[in-house]
């Protein structure tokens, strides 16, 4: 049985999906949820599954190791972002060489980086009335979305389209293919 921790700062649902579509799976299980955010949604959600779930804060996850000893106890085999807002340090990626997915709700590697993320991206992709939007699930290393890409899903934008209606779009696309991808992932 493979386990996964997931990563996430605010409401959760995508970690919900995931954590749903592998309930009755003997491939994966979601074993840990950890949060920079006290009061994020992803916690009570992990919580009702009866997931442990860990609060980090900036200086045990960057300026100590200390999360790889609580990976190693659990025998982590996949990291998931979802939804998580802080840069990944470098112990960390180098522990687990692809083994660190995230999901980006834009078509990368456009609309990403630094400061893209949540409303911001779903504005600008308005804003420069792209024709189409998406998902990028991919790899993460260093740098804020530069990762190789495993998976990217499009979605129609329409000219009415608010920010707010392309944001719901995507995050159904979300929903749709991450768990999927999870689950491809580890049954390579
Ligand atoms: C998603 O759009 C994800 O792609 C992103 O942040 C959002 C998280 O939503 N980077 P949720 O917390 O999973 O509901």
């Amino acid at each position: 049985m493979k386990k996964i921790a997931i990563f996430a700062s605010g409401t959760g649902s995508n970690a919900n999906r995931i954590i749903e579509h592998l309930k009755a799976s003997s491939l994966a299980q979601v074993t840990l949820v950890l949060s920079n955010n006290k009061d994020a949604g992803v916690l009570d959600i992990a919580k009702s599954f009866g997931i442990p779930t860990m609060v980090i804060d900036r200086n045990t996850f960057y300026k100590t190791n200390s999360l790889l000893g609580v990976f190693a106890k659990k025998s982590i085999d996949l990291i998931v972002l979802a939804g998580f807002l802080w840069l990944v340090p470098s112990y960390l990626i180098n522990a687990f060489p692809n083994k660190i997915i995230n999901i980006h709700p834009a078509l990368l590697p456009k609309y990403g980086g630094k400061g893209m993320y949540g409303m911001h991206i779903h504005r600008a992709v308005q804003a420069a009335k792209e024709q189409e939007t998406g998902i990028t699930i991919h790899y993460v290393n260093e740098k804020y979305d530069e990762g190789a890409i495993i998976f990217q899903k499009e979605c129609t934008i329409f000219p009415e389209d608010t920010a707010e209606k392309i944001a719901q779009r995507v995050l159904i696309l979300e929903h749709k293919h991450f768990p999927i991808i999870i689950e491809m992932l580890l049954s390579e």
